[in-house]
């Protein structure tokens, strides 16, 4: 299973990568979560204290792969790095998880072409296609990540929304790119949800999209990232809304 979350800046798509990953491996999966979102905070929201190198700071390796040199602006280098050995290298293990940070690309996002771009490319590509685990990718509100050769790996897009108007105008733009590159299924959660008439409100400015769940607003979040919990242990039923979603993507629920 391979699934992509987007959403809004702010939405929870963090809170919920970090989740789904939690609920896998208490299934006795084996995760590789992905923090590739510019912005990133899976670490602290998994309350990881170990250091973890970005891959897009690995400047030696990058080099070597691409067969370029270190910070030297290169105009040929492989757009296909060999990248099989990075996972085990370079993320953080814990038992059934690995997870990876990329870290920021400088200038032009992932839209440069640069040697550090077709490394982390080439990387997520390789997690996309390759490998066995259930990936989760934390993705900010771009999806440029996912793109040619990697879109038909993706089972899921979860697109994470508020129920206000610029949470719904950013789902129907990711919405969009989503279908302009094929991706197969694409589901909304909604988050923070205060009241039933915030669930209509979603459900009627949605009316076309799947909605898998809607979380409800849990103050204790907010005392959890201070006392450096994690998002089940201060709110532990929020996995049973993970478990919903799950369930609706297999379409247990009949719906
Ligand atoms: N259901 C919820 N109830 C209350 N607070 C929530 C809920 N989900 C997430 N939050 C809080 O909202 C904030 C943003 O959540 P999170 O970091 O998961 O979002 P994000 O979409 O990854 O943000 P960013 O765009 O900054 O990466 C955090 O403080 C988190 O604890
Ligand atoms: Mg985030």
């Amino acid at each position: 299973m391979k699934i992509a979350i987007s959403g809004k800046g702010g939405s929870g798509k963090t809170t919920i990568s970090a989740c789904l990953s939690k609920v896998y491996l208490e299934k006795g999966k084996r995760v590789i979560l992905i923090d590739a979102d510019p912005d990133s905070n899976l670490k602290s929201t998994l309350n990881i204290k170990e250091e973890i190198t970005p891959l897009i700071e690995l400047k030696e390796i990058i080099a070597e792969r691409t067969g370029t040199k270190p910070g030297e602006r290169a105009i040929i280098f492989k757009m296909n790095p060999e990248v099989d050995d990075i996972p085990e290298k370079f993320f953080y293990k814990n038992g059934n998880l690995l997870l990876g940070i990329m870290g920021t690309v400088k200038g032009g996002g992932l839209g440069c072409m640069c040697p550090e771009n077709a490394f982390l490319k080439a990387v997520l590509r390789n997690l996309i296609l390759k490998r066995n685990e259930v990936v989760i990718l934390d993705m900010p509100a771009g999806i440029e990540h996912l793109g040619r050769g990697t879109t038909e790996g993706i089972d899921w897009l979860f697109i994470i929304t508020e129920a206000t108007e610029k949470s719904i105008e950013t789902t129907k733009r990711i919405e969009k790119l989503a279908k302009d590159i094929n991706i197969k299924n694409i589901g909304v959660i909604g988050n923070k949800i205060e009241s039933d008439k915030e669930k209509e409100f979603l459900k009627e400015k949605l009316s076309d999209m799947k909605i898998l769940t809607f979380i409800p607003y849990f103050n204790e979040f907010k005392k959890s990232e201070l006392e450096g919990q994690t998002p089940w242990e201060a709110v532990p039923e929020i996995l049973n809304y993970i478990e919903e979603i799950l369930n609706k993507m297999e379409g247990k629920d009949g719906r």
